[in-house]
């Protein structure tokens, strides 16, 4: 690692207004069994999501002719921006053989309180001159079917140990450093887990997406949440770096006497070495690329680029219905994959 990135790392860690990047809330869209990158036009697709951002999120999202600017809402704090970010959701399992979804928090961490009603938080951290993505990108962190964490790097998906129940208590130092680890945590003394999904930060700089979503693009030879380093020459268009903050509270779930084998895993019956993200660009116009040159910062308005944010009333009242429609919520007798979720 370079001086400079050590450095970055650093401030990051103790003060991440020091590195300017856009770092906003975005409430639940819906949670739903549907994933118009993997599985376009398919309804009970294999696992469970949470999905934020823009309300034009469906099953299908052609790419060619999708518009994710007619949203008429976003979950996210900034009103221009109609992107969807999705992730697996994390259950509790119950010796007895039934789950529990895992409740979601904002995270406030260093710099004050993100409010956000399930959800997620996302970052936008450019790091020299960035190229915005354009309309239609879409790709995807991380492996839903990977179950060997060792084929997972650390310093790009990792989960964290939070012992307190509190979203504003800061633990630890930069993202995906320290003790992090690919497992999700089981560990009584837990009382949060943090999980972080930093995408890759470089592209190819011609195509949209990839057959498997992840070749158009590539992690570059920086590690963590640093804005990425340098981009291999197959892939040598320099990326915002879109990194994902997910905090689930697993404080209702600490009694280990009631724990399965595995008492926290994500929505594929895998652990931590399955967890990913999936991004479909969708910010106005070029809000996002004056966004990352005017070096806008954190979740505030930024007129140099037109970007504004909205307050925490207005952007947790964007929601979507479920289009696979189930029962996510409270005891239920298996995961929500093949047949239709059944309460205990
Ligand atoms: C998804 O939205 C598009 C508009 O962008 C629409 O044409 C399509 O019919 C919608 N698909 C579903 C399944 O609702
Ligand atoms: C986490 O859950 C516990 C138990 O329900 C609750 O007391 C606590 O306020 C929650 N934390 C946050 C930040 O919502
Ligand atoms: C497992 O335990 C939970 C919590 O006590 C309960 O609600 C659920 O019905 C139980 N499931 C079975 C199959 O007994």
């Amino acid at each position: 690692m370079q001086l400079t990135s050590v450095v970055a790392a650093a401030l990051l860690a103790r003060h991440a207004a020091a590195q300017n990047m856009l770092r906003f809330a975005c409430s639940q869209l819906v949670v739903d069994r549907v994933d118009p990158i993997v599985n376009p036009g398919m309804q009970y697709t294999p696992h469970l999501h949470q999905i934020v951002g823009g309300n034009s999120f469906n099953i299908t999202m052609d790419p060619d002719n999708h518009d994710l600017t007619a949203s008429t809402c976003t979950s996210c704090s900034f009103k221009e921006d109609k992107s969807n970010y999705w992730t697996a959701v994390m259950f509790f399992q119950h010796k007895n053989g039934s789950y529990k979804r895992v409740p979601q928090v904002g995270n406030g961490g260093p710099q004050g309180q993100l409010v956000n009603k399930g959800g997620l938080d996302v970052y936008y951290i450019p790091s020299g001159k960035v190229t915005a993505f354009k309309k239609g990108f879409r790709m995807i962190a991380g492996s839903a079917a990977n179950t060997d964490p060792k084929k997972v790097s650390a310093s790009n998906i990792c989960h964290r140990c939070w012992k307190s129940t509190d979203d504003n208590q800061f633990t630890g130092g930069a993202p995906c450093t320290g003790s992090d680890t690919v497992d999700i945590p089981a560990d009584t003394s837990c009382k949060m887990i943090r999980q972080t999904l930093i995408f890759p930060t470089c592209w190819d700089g011609k195509n949209l997406d990839s057959p498997d979503h992840q070749s158009h693009v590539a992690y570059s030879s920086g590690s963590g949440a640093t804005g990425g380093g340098n981009c291999p020459a197959t892939h040598p268009v320099k990326l915002p770096q879109i990194m994902y903050e997910v905090m689930w509270n697993i404080s209702t779930f600490l009694d280990k006497s009631t724990w399965a084998a595995k008492p926290f895993v994500y929505s594929m019956n895998i652990g931590g070495a399955a967890a990913h993200g999936d991004y479909v660009f969708g910010w106005e116009g070029d809000t996002l690329q004056k966004a990352m040159d005017n070096r806008c910062n954190l979740n505030n308005d930024c007129t140099a680029a037109g970007i504004h944010k909205q307050q925490p009333d207005v952007y947790n009242a964007c929601t979507k219905k479920q289009q696979a429609p189930e029962t996510v919520d409270g005891w239920l007798q298996a995961l929500p994959m093949g047949e239709m979720a059944r309460r205990a």
